[in-house]
């Protein structure tokens, strides 16, 4: 297949390119690296010893897709482009908005126009909110609770009317857990601008001597040591969700919404654990209050994304940590690293 992936120069599309490329598609990217870097990109041809079409754009920009989908037939569509800060969301709402929602909808229209009716969706577990249960099923009510949480479900709920309405759209919905590690390479990873948010950035920024210490977001929740609990995924299989997902369900009409993620939940002080025994680092920490807007468990039921497309997590914690590690350690500036000293 040839497959236009956008935002595919970030964190989840790099790792998919590889994948879809090993995997023998054809990909195409359009990116505006406003969260990412051209040496990105390139190390994924490195990877795959291929070269990639490369736009450099706004996903939302009309007169853009236009070129794109005339110059190339496109069999779909991966959507990872957006901006994802929860804290920034909650700053800029009318950001967030324009960036993930309008100009997902630009990108429906374009494909309309062009006849390319599947699309694979980033979305994201935020959209359950304060999960009443544990493991969380797809049909579990829906309840996010900041603007890039509203963002998303609103891209969700223009896919399902487009489906009711259109009845050739194809929309795989993927609802991804908490996406870590990197390629076994060390070549690609997650590269963070500024403080990490997140957990896994953060920790691997502790161990390789960049930042002092992990403040843990709270130990008093009601969980097995008293840490969030989260369901991190490998972002390699994540990738390979992708590719089961678009080969699997490419053409059938309708909407079809997946969690992916392992099933189990891992506390932070596990991680923690886990990272300075990959690492032999110390990674130093201290209880810090919780963090607002946290929930305490999160994890996935991801027994529909086995049953329907014949995926499954096969990386467990160790190998998150080590792959986690490898890219963090060989490149410890991310990408900048090397582009800045080329
Ligand atoms: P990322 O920021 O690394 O990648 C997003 C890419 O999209 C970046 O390369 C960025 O430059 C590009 N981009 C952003 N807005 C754009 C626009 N308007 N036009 C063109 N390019 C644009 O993020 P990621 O972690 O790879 O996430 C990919 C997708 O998955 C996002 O939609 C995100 O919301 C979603 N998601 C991520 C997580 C996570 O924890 N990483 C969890 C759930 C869902
Ligand atoms: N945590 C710390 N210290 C830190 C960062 C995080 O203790 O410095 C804790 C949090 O309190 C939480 C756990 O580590 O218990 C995981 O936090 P992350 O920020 O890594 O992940 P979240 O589950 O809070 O959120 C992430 C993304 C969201 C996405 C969500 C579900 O940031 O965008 O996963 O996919 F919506």
């Amino acid at each position: 297949m040839n497959i236009l992936v956008t935002g595919g120069a970030g964190y989840i599309g790099t790792h998919t390119c590889v994948a879809l490329l090993q995997a023998g598609h054809q990909v195409v990217v359009l990116d505006n690296f406003s969260n990412s870097h051209p040496e990105a990109l390139a190390r994924v041809e490195q990877i795959c010893q291929q070269r990639i079409p490369v736009y450099q754009g706004d996903v939302g920009d009309a007169d853009l897709l236009e070129q794109i989908f005339t110059a190339h037939a496109f069999d779909g569509v991966i959507h990872f482009a957006g901006a994802k800060a929860v804290g920034e969301s909650v700053e800029k709402p009318l950001y967030y908005y324009r960036n993930n929602v309008t100009a997902s909808q630009t990108l429906f229209e374009a494909m309309q126009r062009f006849g390319v009716n599947t699309i694979v969706f980033s979305s994201s577990a935020t959209v359950y909110g304060d999960p009443h249960a544990v493991p969380i099923l797809e049909d579990f009510p829906t309840g996010p609770t900041n603007p890039y949480g509203r963002s998303k479900l609103m891209v969700e709920e223009i896919m399902q009317d487009h489906a009711r309405a259109d009845q050739t759209f194809n929309g795989i919905i993927l609802r991804y857990f908490n996406p870590v590690g990197a390629h076994e390479s060390g070549l690609i990873g997650e590269d963070p601008n500024g403080i990490p948010n997140n957990l896994m950035p953060f920790i691997a920024q502790v161990a390789v001597g960049k930042r002092a210490q992990l403040a843990v977001f709270g130990d008093d929740y009601p969980t097995k040591d008293g840490t969030g609990v989260r369901d991190y995924i490998h972002v390699c299989d994540l990738a390979e969700g992708h590719v089961k997902a678009i080969e699997r369900l490419h053409g059938q009409a309708g909407c079809h919404v997946f969690n992916l993620g392992t099933g189990s939940g891992v506390s932070v002080l596990e991680m923690v654990a886990a990272y300075a025994d990959a690492s032999q680092r110390p990674v130093p920490y201290a209880i810090a209050p919780r963090r607002a807007g946290d929930v305490a468990q999160c994890y996935a039921d991801a027994s529909k994304a086995q049953q329907l497309l014949g995926w499954q997590a096969k990386r467990d914690l160790r190998d998150m940590v080590a792959d986690s590690w490898h890219w963090q350690s060989g490149n410890p500036d991310g990408y900048r690293s090397s582009s800045d000293s080329e």
